[in-house]
């Protein structure tokens, strides 16, 4: 879908400081900066002006006056997108419209358990504020302390508990939008159900910013947990890690909140560059596993159930050797471990992602024949794969061999990929679990999603904004639908 957007003129931008004010217009190059590059640092985009609506009214008079301008917009929430879904072109033509002032809370129901949080309220805050009021909102991810309520619902954010409580969509009932021509649709329903027409609100959710605004959202929340165990086991291979997975799943799936796959390799890293971290078990092994536990039942005895578990699987061989927190700080620095994955993978060098999914009977073969063949295709390279294996999403990432050309090893990067999607496509699987297409994987989906489904995708996109002003260059492929 080409971009031909307007480039926005002084007179734009004169109107849009006159409608919001000093604090909700950035124009100078220092405040700009931030908003011009994404985490992984792959793209470095340009700007004339950075939106900074402080409530809904404000967004939508802003969103009129661009959208009759013909100016194109790119939604941003924490940006911590990893596909670079927040950032604009490289043009100067796109306007970012940052959701940061819409922070507040505006109610908290602990009977209907549900709270409506403005999009710019940051996942942290949200879960603080569920649990003041007694309640439990659990979306969690290694982000959490950036990324806002309206990022994770426009990616449709998985992260560590969707084993338990499912992604970000599963955790919203109703959704203020602004619509690209600037109208405000209220859909803000607490409902459980309401079957009336069509679910619009689902439309929105992982649209990547591409359809309009999220301005608000009615979260699902759940009673607080009273009872947890948590555990980190070092485990014999792949296959024991699900065995174990399936031994807690069986015993009690409701109490499973979060079941983590770490490699050997991405712990050995978080030991080398996280400072605090250290290996709880006794010596080091080539798989290890998180299993986060919690029920609303203080009567649960989760730590007995843990215990009697391992013992099961360390007899069967699965697990190796295994540590349960004692106290909730020992349990937030084993979590440690598994969050700064990311940020360890990034201080040990250049590293590609490749955030896959297959069936959950499938993590082990193919964490075992993407590592394998990413070797073959680059000897030295390190395999680290991670992540949440409870729901089949793999972080199948590749760090550089030591040694080798940062640049060099990032030319490969969609080689890289590419052998990953191949090995994921014959096993029924996805090329992106959680985090999206943005801009880094437009060029996939023609291959994965061409035909009809992007065709619909793209009637959807035109009724929706037929101008082609949200977020130009994401999610769909410049080329067209064309099977590649
Ligand atoms: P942004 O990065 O600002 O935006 C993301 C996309 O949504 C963009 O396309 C943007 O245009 C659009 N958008 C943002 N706000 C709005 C809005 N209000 N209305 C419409 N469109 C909007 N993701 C997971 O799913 N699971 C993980 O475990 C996970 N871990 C992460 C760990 C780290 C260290 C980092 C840096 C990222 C991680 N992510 C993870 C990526 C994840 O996509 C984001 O953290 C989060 O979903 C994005 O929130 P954000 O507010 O930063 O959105
Ligand atoms: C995570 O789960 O930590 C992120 O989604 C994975 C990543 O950084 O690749
Ligand atoms: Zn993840």
């Amino acid at each position: 879908m080409p971009d031909t957007s307007a480039t926005p003129s002084p007179g734009l931008i004169e109107a849009l400081g006159n409608l919001l004010g000093p604090r909700g217009l950035l124009t100078a190059p220092e405040d700009l900066a931030p908003h011009l590059s994404d985490w992984r640092a792959l793209y470095r985009g340009a700007t004339p002006c950075v939106v900074r609506p402080a409530d809904t009214a404000e967004l939508a008079a802003a969103v009129k006056l661009c959208a009759a301008a013909g100016v194109a917009m790119v939604p941003q929430g924490g940006n911590t997108s990893m596909v670079g879904g927040a950032v604009p072109d490289e043009t100067g033509r796109q306007v970012v419209v940052s959701l940061a002032r819409l922070n507040r809370i505006r109610a908290l129901d602990p009977v209907d358990l549900t709270m409506t949080a403005e999009a710019g309220v940051v996942l942290k805050a949200a879960q603080v504020a569920a649990a003041e009021a007694g309640c439990l909102f659990p979306l969690s991810l290694g982000a959490e302390g950036t990324a806002t309520i309206g990022g994770v619902l426009s990616t449709n954010a998985g992260g560590n508990t969707t084993v338990r409580y499912g992604n970000a969509r599963e955790l919203m009932l109703g959704l203020e939008v602004v619509l690209p021509d600037g109208q405000v649709w209220d859909g803000l329903r607490r409902l459980r159900k309401d079957n009336t027409g069509y679910a619009l609100r689902h439309l929105f959710v992982g649209a990547e910013g591409t359809l309009g605004f999220i301005t608000a959202a009615v979260l699902r929340m759940y009673p607080r947990p009273r009872d947890t165990a948590l555990a980190f086991c070092a485990v014999a291979d792949e296959d024991s890690a699900l065995a174990l997975f399936r031994r807690f799943r069986d015993r009690d799936e409701s109490a499973v909140r979060a079941f983590e796959y770490m490699s050997g390799t991405g712990v050995d890293f978080c030991l080398r560059h996280i400072e605090g971290v250290t290996l709880p078990v006794s010596t080091r092994a080539d798989h290890y596993v998180l299993v986060d536990l919690a029920s609303p039942r203080p009567d649960a005895a989760l730590r007995d159930m843990a215990e009697a578990l391992l013992a099961e699987a360390m007899e069967a061989g699965e697990v190796l050797d295994a540590v349960l927190a004692e106290s909730e700080a020992q349990a937030q620095k084993l979590w440690k471990i598994r969050e700064e994955h990311p940020e360890a993978q990034k201080r040990e060098g250049a590293s590609v992602k490749n955030d896959v999914s297959v069936p959950v009977s499938r993590v082990p073969e193919m964490i075992r024949r993407c590592s394998e063949a990413l070797v073959r295709m680059i000897p030295g390279s390190r395999p680290v794969p991670f992540g949440h294996i409870g729901d089949g999403n793999i972080h199948m990432n590749l760090e550089q061999p030591p040694g080798m050309d940062a640049g060099a090893f990032l030319a490969r990067s969609h080689d890289i990929m590419d052998c990953v999607n191949d090995i994921v496509r014959e096993m029924d699987g996805s090329f992106s679990a959680e985090h999206g297409i943005g801009r880094l994987k437009t060029d996939m989906m023609p291959a994965w999603r061409g035909g009809a489904e992007l065709d619909a995708m793209q009637r959807i996109k035109a009724a929706l904004d037929p101008w082609g002003l949200m977020n130009p260059g994401k999610v769909f492929p410049a080329g067209g639908n064309h099977r590649a």
